[in-house]
């Protein structure tokens, strides 16, 4: 009898364990370990690369670009200081190799930017007339947009131009073009890069006043007869501060236009601001003081924590819109490569992207993971709750 028992506790015993063993073994399927898999049939994950990444400086870093992102944004050197540095001397060398490395990588491109009042050559910032201007305008177009034709998914075509009021933003090209510069950019664009994806790119651009200068451009340039197929909102947040509502509202009201909406620049700063409002104008400068810099010793988990959840509402805002959205970037792979270690204060230690210095996945990175497990495999995974 007894040997009876002993014999059925330990098949039970066993049952149990094969049973456990087939439930990890399901769930370690299950498991998505790479986040553009995760979001394989949502939207595009994109990442910015730099010059380190494309010269593949560090095997590490470009082993996770790879696994886990299936678009990329030029962080630099497609802009027209470092394509055009001197009046009709072109340099295309970095954005050359960085089509070829995405093409044998199988990453789509977004080309960014062909205007822009920012990072700008000296020769075009000196220009004092009107017909300079136009030349530079219609011949950096129409030569880097026909060398990149075909090689690149998208461009933005114009970067900025608003201000926060919704009015145009002052810049050489406004002042010396009048304001139809930016259909007038999405036009040459269009008549020598016709395949390629056209969109507008902006900072803020979710916040009701300047979200209205946006629509009017977008609706500008579609009634000039003039093709734009998206709309960037740059998504450099503050970890005390993302707009979730206004975000839903920017989605909502942009894809009505009919343009796709794409989230460009995505970081999520957990230092203090020093202006007293949001802006991601790279000419915005402050000095460093210490308290300005608070975390250089390491982040505490409440930050962490908090950073996680503000990732996970924005992806799970993402997914609730994925029909609308067609891509989203993260500005850089790692705290390490982050703009937002040096603007808008030089020397800090911030850590606004999914990877920590050491290239490992953060909480943010495991956080916007599990909401593409089933639920029951993410239960008690998650740090903390959504608001
Ligand atoms: C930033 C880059 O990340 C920095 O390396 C550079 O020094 C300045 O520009 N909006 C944009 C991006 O459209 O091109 C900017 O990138 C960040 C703000």
């Amino acid at each position: 009898m007894k040997e009876k028992a002993a014999l059925l506790t330990m098949v039970f015993a066993a049952l149990l364990l094969t049973n456990c063993s087939n439930l990890s073994k399901t769930s370690a399927t299950k498991q998505l370990s790479t986040l553009k898999d995760a979001y394989k049939d949502d939207f595009l994950i994109g990442t910015a690369v730099n010059v380190n990444q494309i010269k593949e400086t560090n095997p590490r870093l470009t082993e996770v670009e790879v696994a886990h992102f299936n678009a990329v944004t030029p962080e630099n050197i497609m802009k027209a200081e470092i394509l055009q540095p001197e009046k009709g001397r072109y340099d295309f060398e970095l954005a050359d190799q960085m089509v070829d490395q995405a093409k044998r990588r199988n990453m789509l491109i977004n080309a960014h930017a062909l205007i822009w009042h920012s990072q700008l050559p000296g020769f075009v910032r000196r220009m004092k007339d009107a017909d300079s201007v136009r030349h530079f305008f219609k011949d950096h177009i129409t030569t880097v947009a026909t060398r990149y034709k075909d090689k690149v998914y998208s461009w933005d075509v114009v970067n900025e131009a608003l201000n926060e009021d919704g009015t145009m933003r002052k810049s050489i090209f406004l002042d010396k073009m009048g304001e139809e510069f930016v259909v007038e950019a999405f036009r040459l664009t269009q008549a020598v890069s016709p395949e390629t994806k056209l969109y507008y790119n902006d900072y803020n651009i979710e916040q009701p006043k300047k979200r209205a200068g946006a629509i009017r451009l977008i609706k500008q340039i579609q009634a000039a007869g003039v093709r734009i197929d998206g709309v960037g909102i740059q998504g450099h947040w503050n970890v005390n501060n993302i707009p979730m509502k206004d975000i839903e509202d920017s989605i909502l009201e942009f894809a009505a236009l009919g343009v796709d909406v794409m989230f460009t620049e995505l970081d999520i700063s957990v230092l203090p601001h020093p202006f007293q409002s949001a802006t991601a104008d790279i000419s915005a400068r402050a000095e460093y003081q210490a308290k300005m810099n608070p975390y250089a010793g390491g982040l505490p988990d409440s930050v962490q924590n908090k950073l996680a959840d503000g990732y996970e509402a924005l992806f799970r805002l993402f997914l609730k819109h994925k029909d609308k959205i067609g891509r989203v970037t993260l500005w850089g792979v790692s705290d390490a490569d982050s703009w937002l270690n040096n603007w808008p204060v030089r020397g800090r230690t911030n850590y606004p992207l999914l990877f920590d210095r050491e290239l490992k996945p953060k909480p943010a990175f495991d956080q916007i993971m599990n909401i593409k497990q089933d639920v029951s495999l993410t239960q008690g995974t998650n740090h903390g709750q959504l608001n």
